[in-house]
């Protein structure tokens, strides 16, 4: 399953992976979405795995932890305003998606929508969770992106699904 995971569409859509793209939760009736732009693809346990990373106070966190679920659309067209908005307001404060006229649509396999206009997306189920320990942290990486002490929750999602649009 891994090989497969490497075609020509993945393998590009990892280069624009650092302009950002969409990580979306969904539960008890409520879908977000946010921009990511930090987070890896890979191999654990033998599975093929994301792992992206959520400061505790992001909406998303509690919506991930909810569901056990997330999904990641990797846009291939410029989406560069709807990422944005995403990356810069919270769901708590209203429906993002709305906003941005983006669509949610139904996951294949998991009850988390993706988003859909030109992309690939990721369905993931999360197979573990931790928070980075300052403890153990380089001291210049800690004071440099965690003087709020916000540090990431990593949460690694087992791929259960993966298309284009
Ligand atoms: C390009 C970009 C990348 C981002 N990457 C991350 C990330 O990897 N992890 C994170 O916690 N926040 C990241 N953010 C910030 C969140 O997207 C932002 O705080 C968002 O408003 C959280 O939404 P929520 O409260 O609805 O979950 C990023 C923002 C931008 C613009």
């Amino acid at each position: 399953m891994f090989e497969a995971l490497w075609d020509d569409r993945v393998r590009t859509a990892m280069k624009q992976f650092s302009a950002g793209a969409f990580l979306t939760s969904a539960h008890d009736g409520v879908v977000n979405t946010m921009t990511i732009s930090w987070g890896t693809l890979g191999i654990l346990w033998g599975k093929p795995i994301w792992q992206v990373v959520v400061r505790p106070q992001r909406y998303t966190m509690p919506l991930i932890d909810g569901s056990g679920e997330f999904t990641i659309s990797i846009p291939e067209k410029d989406m560069a305003q709807a990422l944005a908005w995403c990356g810069s307001r919270s769901g708590r404060d209203g429906d993002k998606l709305a906003d941005c006229g983006l669509v949610a649509q139904p996951g294949r396999v998991t009850k988390t929508p993706v988003i859909a206009g030109g992309g690939v997306h990721f369905e993931c189920r999360v197979v573990h969770r931790q928070q980075f320990d300052a403890t153990v942290m380089s001291p210049t990486l800690n004071q440099t992106i965690y003087p709020g002490n916000d540090h990431h929750i990593q949460f690694f999602g087992e791929i259960v699904a993966w298309y284009g649009d």
